[in-house]
């Protein structure tokens, strides 16, 4: 999982520092392909089924108001001001490393970073409860609450989840509940912690393409996830990419606008 969960971050990593104005979508998603070759790895998205549906593509690009598993496009190029959450998950040997991060476009609005800020800190914030014996509900808990309190929606169609040999397993981890529900979490188990945070109305629908999931209000959505091993003291995050120490935070309080 360690293995596996560092390859998704590297990827990840390497793929966002090419988001630039003018890039398309589909070129994104094929640098993407690529690095997974490179790194060894191949996409855990890529021929995902859905009931019927198969995911046509190697990573999930999301921009502005989408929320999650955008397809990448040859006509959707990226301008200045623009957002995009790039998704990567990965299968290392046989086993699912998964993580987001929300990149800006140039430059973006004040409210637009504040939302990317607050969706990443809501993250670290549910992280913090994934210890042992914790419940599910108090990741969900710190998750919603930050959120909430900033003034933005949690997006309740779309949940975290446990991570293995298979890219969603038990137990559900949602981004909205109550502090003491829900199952138990337990050392060694490995979960996927995805806040998805729109500005205003968490309501979503989705796209044409079946898979794209859409701010029904058209204002920007944002998404950060981490795959971690839960731990007596504090979770080990397991997506840094190879050449870090530790997770970053991208939208450092100290940093940022109110
Ligand atoms: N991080 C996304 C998730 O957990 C990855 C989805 S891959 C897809 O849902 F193929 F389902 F799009
Ligand atoms: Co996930």
């Amino acid at each position: 999982m360690r293995e596996a969960g560092r390859a998704a971050a590297t990827v990840l990593h390497k793929l966002c520092a090419m988001v630039e104005a003018g890039i398309s979508t589909l070129d994104l998603d094929e640098a993407g392909g690529k690095l997974m070759k490179e790194v060894g790895v191949t996409s855990a998205c890529r021929g995902y089924r859905a009931g019927s549906k198969v995911f046509p593509c190697y990573t999930c690009l999301s921009v502005n108001e989408e929320i999650v598993h955008g397809i990448g496009l040859p006509e959707r190029r990226l301008e200045s001001g623009d957002i995009i959450s790039v998704d990567v998950c990965i299968s290392c040997d046989g086993y699912i490393g998964d993580n987001c991060r929300t990149v800006p476009v140039g430059k973006v609005s004040p409210d637009v970073e504040r939302l990317m800020r607050i969706t990443e800190e809501s993250l670290f914030l549910g992280i913090d409860q994934a210890v042992h014996k914790n419940r599910v509900g108090d990741v969900s808990r710190a998750v919603q609450n930050h959120v909430e309190d900033a003034g933005f929606a949690v997006i309740t169609n779309f949940v975290g989840h446990g991570v293995g040999k298979t890219l969603h397993e038990d137990p559900q981890i949602p981004n909205y509940g109550q502090a003491g529900s829900g199952p138990r979490l337990k050392k060694g188990m490995a979960v996927c912690i995805e806040p998805m945070v729109n500005t205003k109305s968490s309501k979503v629908k989705m796209a044409e393409d079946g898979w794209t999931a859409l701010a029904v209000d058209g204002m920007p959505s944002a998404h950060f996830e981490h795959t971690l091993l839960v731990d007596e003291e504090r979770a080990e995050i397991i997506t840094i990419p190879e050449g870090f120490e530790k997770a970053e935070h991208f939208f450092a309080a100290s940093t940022s606008v109110a």
